[in-house]
């Protein structure tokens, strides 16, 4: 959903760049260890300071940067961007919601391009040929959580046997989407749990990753009522290694598609009670974070990158 944004000039500009997101990963409280959030650069300098403050259940340890679409693939900058990130950065989402249409934020690939893209572009970086010579762990693409989505993977899969008869599409992790109720949440994850895991021959067990998930269009109360459903039921699943909310934005961020009560912030930057929720470990409704607005940010944005507050100079210089 990452593309289905207000603006315009975002959507145009990020459909042909490195797009990138976050999922800042984990704590040092066992319960949120899985908690990350999914970021998005256009945001507040105090809603960053927040969620990275000491006491954020979220701590700042990973970027993970994301090959969007084949544009993607074909345009230099994004290897050049990937390889600049610091070393903590080790895992790589690839393709975003190729079974959707680009109007959504999808990146619209057959299974049958996907695949050998992935082969040709993605699967150097896990062997350490491309991206500075790091091992990159890799996923699998993202595809909506639908049955479209599923039988987009089914094809995908076939199509990289087709090509590498013998390893097929290569992966570390299998990165889910989710919008929607909590039943639907558990349901995908069981699906793609028995594709991967129980009914797949390959010896390797991929854990999940759900890089975003949030129940759209619906009231804050039935929103909270949500993600309360979600956030134990996650933190129990073993095969669910991370997850993160989408997203970590104001109210007025938000678009259209997803609505304002998916948000974390309110128009003025304090926590929602889905943002307070989402934080735990103390955080009140309306608790906002430090700082001022900085007024280069929409500069920032306007590069078409995701990036996370702690590696956005890191980012930002490359280019
Ligand atoms: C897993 O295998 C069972 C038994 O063949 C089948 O009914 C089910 O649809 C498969 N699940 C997936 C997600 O492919
Ligand atoms: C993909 O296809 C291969 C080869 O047919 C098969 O062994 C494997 O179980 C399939 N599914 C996954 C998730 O790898
Ligand atoms: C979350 O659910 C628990 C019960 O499972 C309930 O006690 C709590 O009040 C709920 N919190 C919110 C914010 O809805």
């Amino acid at each position: 959903m990452f593309q289905s944004r207000r603006h315009t000039r975002h959507q145009r500009q990020t459909a042909y760049r490195a797009s990138l997101f976050a999922l800042l990963s984990s704590a040092a409280l066992a319960q949120d260890s899985k908690r990350g959030f999914a970021y998005i650069g256009d945001t507040h300098v105090p809603d960053n300071h927040l969620l990275t403050s000491t006491n954020s259940p979220l701590k700042c340890l990973e970027f993970i940067p994301m090959v969007h679409g084949i544009d993607a693939t074909k345009d230099p900058q994004t290897e050049v961007v990937i390889k600049g990130l610091p070393s903590s950065s080790t895992h790589l989402l690839s393709f975003n919601e190729p079974d959707g249409s680009q109007g959504s934020g999808g990146s619209s690939i057959s299974p049958k391009d996907a695949a050998k893209a992935y082969i040709d572009y993605v699967v150097p970086f896990r062997e350490g040929k491309s991206g500075g010579g790091r091992k990159w762990k890799i996923s699998h693409p993202s595809t909506t959580g639908s049955p479209n989505g599923l039988d987009w993977l089914r094809r995908f899969n076939e199509s990289c046997y087709d090509i590498d008869s013998k390893n097929g599409c290569p992966a570390d992790f299998v990165a889910a989407h989710w919008y929607g109720n909590f039943d639907g949440l558990k349901s995908w994850l069981g699906s793609l749990d028995e594709f991967y895991n129980t009914n797949s021959t390959r010896n390797e067990k991929l854990p999940i990753w759900v890089t975003e998930m949030a129940l759209p269009q619906q009231n804050a109360q039935d929103t909270v009522g949500m993600m309360n459903q979600t956030l134990p039921y996650l933190d129990k699943l073993d095969y669910v290694e991370r997850y993160s909310w989408f997203g970590a934005f104001r109210t007025d961020d938000a678009n259209e598609w997803t609505g304002d009560g998916v948000a974390l912030f309110d128009g003025h930057g304090g926590l929602t009670a889905l943002g307070a929720l989402y934080m735990g470990n103390g955080f009140k409704v309306g608790q906002k974070g430090e700082g001022v607005e900085d007024a280069a940010s929409g500069l920032r944005v306007s590069v078409g990158l995701m990036a996370a507050l702690c590696v956005w100079s890191a980012v930002f210089s490359l280019l």
